[in-house]
């Protein structure tokens, strides 16, 4: 069957006609023609119903000609596959990776360049990407844009950040389509360093929801050696087509045959509970590429974090800028300021409580020299990761935390100088490895060195993984921030265990997050890997930790614990005091047991922007978790815990918001109670505005 097509393909080209794949349920069609101009087009449906109307895809090159039109099909090939796969850490044990393929093969007439677009059809969505095939019409060739279309149906609603070459770390705007051009002007005025200005350019993971009730669901997956997607509205034609980083030249990316691009993916569901349940991301990227992962490991982690964040400690030993060269610097002759968060005897007060309430690691920032002037000069040479600040005891505080069974997390901060850090990578992760350090928080704030680069280029895309796979070589586990937003790279190579690549609980101690905001993540940004939100926030007027902060975190302390079991993570932080968790300990103990690793994952109940409802069962364990986020409007609804083992009786410790809880005005109002339940109970909830709850099911003996 496969090779008639080719042939006949061959014998007579261009006159092959559309094909269209369906998904191994039957559940969607994806369809795919060369149009009388030679331009691929494709589009998807959904038990017959339009999902993506007919798209053009292609590129425009950098030498005059582009790659859109006069193709010619000329073969085409079929494939399925059913297979079930083991994640390292995830979701679930096992992910089904069922679908079925098309690959078909183009020839542009007058060049005779070759491109095979390939398409994966899934029962909740599609994946496609372009392959270049070695060929001598083709060899480099640089990228004006690529020109690959989404035409929606309608006016969507959808939940959206603005296109931006360097940061994701923006709240989001639920409208419908046609309004993102008006919106853009204020949430450009809000946001922290918008690169470029498109008045209809959106980032993706782009979550949208039609008005016959499908949540669709754009993003990419696998991006590897080629610069972030974008997508740009057309407003008029509800067409998005794709957007990508340039480079320090303008440019989009520069590529040698044989290349592929990454996958395109759409999802695609009545219920909005399978987009969060989704695995087609996963799916599309290559298996593990480790033989060994006994070394990756799900981090429970505290740190000496938040109060930098809050402003009542610094990074920073001096006030003084002592250092014109790094490596020259004495800071000994430096007059401390007194404010250093990461001193000896602070971190040893975090290793003691770490220890006690048994978790894994303790981050530390601001170990190192070079935080007097660290971002916004242009520096090229800030950090050598390696000389602590004379108030930290390197070598004593990694034998310290040794001794008491927990290691320390180290802080790789960039400050997006990013040759500075590739200079020292290797000396660094060396270090680490000499004193048990076993996994690294690193971060990319400012202005990327090279000059003129951006965050989300092909050349930072590429850096980000090589970061990965050099750390992989020292046995690290790397939780990047401001890096690139995920695209399920984690599967491949798992020692990714977290990126921020999003706004995280960090914007609740500056402008603060919209209590809607959790209620999103899951559905955008979550898509493509886990995020280290770094949630557990008991102390929500932050008065009280820095007299001098107006912030308040928009949460009640219940939705707080909920994030634990809604935003999934197999890295998660406890990211408040010891003092506060001392505090309100019979609540921390929710944290103290949430499990990091799972079996099972349910999504009960779902709404983008409104709330989650999900449960997941510990990996090696009889022990569920559930946890419930909710925007400003709270949440009620009767849980039904039918996903027990019906055989069983568990004991439920249940967090809730108080009555008369509030995010604004009552946040810290919780209720914990305990109940004997089953499977077959149902169980009457409520979540405050801009609450939750979290629940804990351990089966009785
Ligand atoms: C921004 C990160 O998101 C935050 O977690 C970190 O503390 C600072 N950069 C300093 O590296
Ligand atoms: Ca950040």
């Amino acid at each position: 069957m496969k090779f008639k097509a080719i042939i006949f393909g061959l014998l007579f080209p261009g006159i092959l006609a559309a094909e269209t794949l369906s998904s191994p349920g039957g559940i969607i069609d994806v369809t795919f023609d060369v149009n009388t101009d030679g331009v691929p087009v494709y589009s998807v449906a959904r038990l017959s119903e339009t999902v993506i109307k007919p798209s053009r895809m292609g590129f425009i090159l950098k030498d005059n000609t582009n790659l859109t039109e006069n193709f010619e099909l000329i073969g085409s090939v079929r494939d399925s596959l059913d297979e079930t796969w083991q994640p390292v850490w995830g979701e679930t044990a096992e992910v089904r990776n069922n679908y079925t393929e098309l690959l078909v093969s183009l020839r542009q007439k007058e060049t005779n360049r070759l491109m095979n677009i390939r398409f994966r059809a899934y029962d909740d969505g599609i994946g496609f990407r372009y392959e270049f095939p070695d060929q001598r019409q083709l060899i480099y060739f640089t990228l004006v844009d690529e020109r690959t279309e989404f035409v929606m149906t309608g006016d969507h609603i959808a939940w959206w950040i603005p296109g931006d070459y360097d940061t994701q770390e923006y709240s989001y705007t639920e409208s419908r389509l046609s309004e993102i051009r008006q919106h853009m002007e204020k949430s450009i005025t809000d946001n922290l360093s918008q690169t470029t200005f498109s008045p209809t350019g959106v980032q993706t993971s782009l979550q949208m929801k039609t008005d016959d009730g499908l949540y669709i669901n754009l993003h990419e997956a696998a991006l590897i050696d080629y610069s972030c997607m974008h997508l740009n509205l057309n407003d008029t034609t509800m067409t998005f087509t794709s957007w990508l980083t340039p480079d320090a030249l303008g440019d989009k990316g520069s590529l040698q045959t044989p290349c592929r691009t990454p996958w395109r993916t759409v999802m695609v569901s009545d219920n909005a509970c399978d987009i969060l349940a989704s695995k087609l991301i996963l799916n599309l990227n290559e298996p593990c590429a480790y033989d060994d992962v006994s070394w990756i490991k799900p981090v429970k982690y505290m740190g000496v974090w938040w109060d930098m964040i809050t402003n009542a400690k610094q990074w920073s030993y001096t006030w003084e800028t002592p250092s014109v060269k790094l490596g020259l610097t004495d800071y000994s002759k430096a007059t401390p300021h007194g404010k250093h968060g990461a001193t000896t005897e602070n971190v040893k007060r975090y290793i003691d409580f770490a220890s006690e309430h048994g978790f894994d690691q303790v981050l530390v920032e601001g170990w190192n020299i070079g935080w007097e002037d660290w971002h916004g000069k242009m520096k090229d040479y800030v950090f050598d990761f390696q000389t602590p600040y004379p108030d930290f005891d390197l070598v004593g505080l990694n034998d310290y935390a040794k001794n008491k069974g927990v290691r320390l997390m180290m802080h790789h901060e960039t400050s997006s100088a990013v040759t500075n850090y590739e200079r020292h990578m290797r000396d660094a992760y060396e270090l680490m490895q000499k004193y048990g350090y076993n996994s690294v928080k690193s971060g990319y704030v400012g202005n990327i060195q090279p000059k003129g680069e951006h965050h989300y280029s092909q050349w930072m895309v590429n850096h980000y993984l090589y970061a990965v796979k050099e750390a992989a070589k020292y046995h690290i586990m790397v939780n990047a921030h401001e890096a690139v937003r995920p695209t399920g790279l984690c599967r491949t190579y798992p020692n990714l265990i977290g990126n921020e690549s999003a706004r995280g609980t960090e914007y609740e101690a500056f402008e603060g997050n919209t209590p809607a905001h959790t209620t999103i993540l899951p559905f955008t940004r979550l898509q493509g890997g886990p995020m280290d939100y770094t949630p557990g926030i008991f102390e929500m007027d932050l008065s009280k930790v820095n007299p001098d902060s107006k912030s308040h975190v928009n949460s009640t302390l219940a939705k707080q614990l909920a994030l634990y079991v809604t935003m999934y993570s197999p890295l998660q932080m406890a990211a408040d005091s010891p003092e506060m968790y001392s505090k309100y300990s019979d609540a921390f103990q929710f944290i103290k047991e949430v499990a990091l690793d799972w079996s099972d994952s349910r999504y009960l109940d779902a709404e983008p922007g409104r709330y989650i409802v999900a449960a997941r069962k510990a990996k090696g364990s009889d022990e569920w978790f559930v946890g419930c986020t909710a925007n400003e409007d709270g949440h009620e609804s009767t849980l039904d815990l039918s996903f027990l083992d019906g055989d069983k009786k568990y004991e439920a410790t249940i967090y809730s918001d108080a009555d008369n809880a509030n995010y604004a005005t009552n946040p810290q109002a919780y209720v914990i109670s305990k109940k004997k339940v089953t499977a077959k109970t149902k169980l009457k909830m409520k979540a405050a505005p801009g609450g939750g709850y979290a629940i804990s099911l351990k089966p009785i003996k």
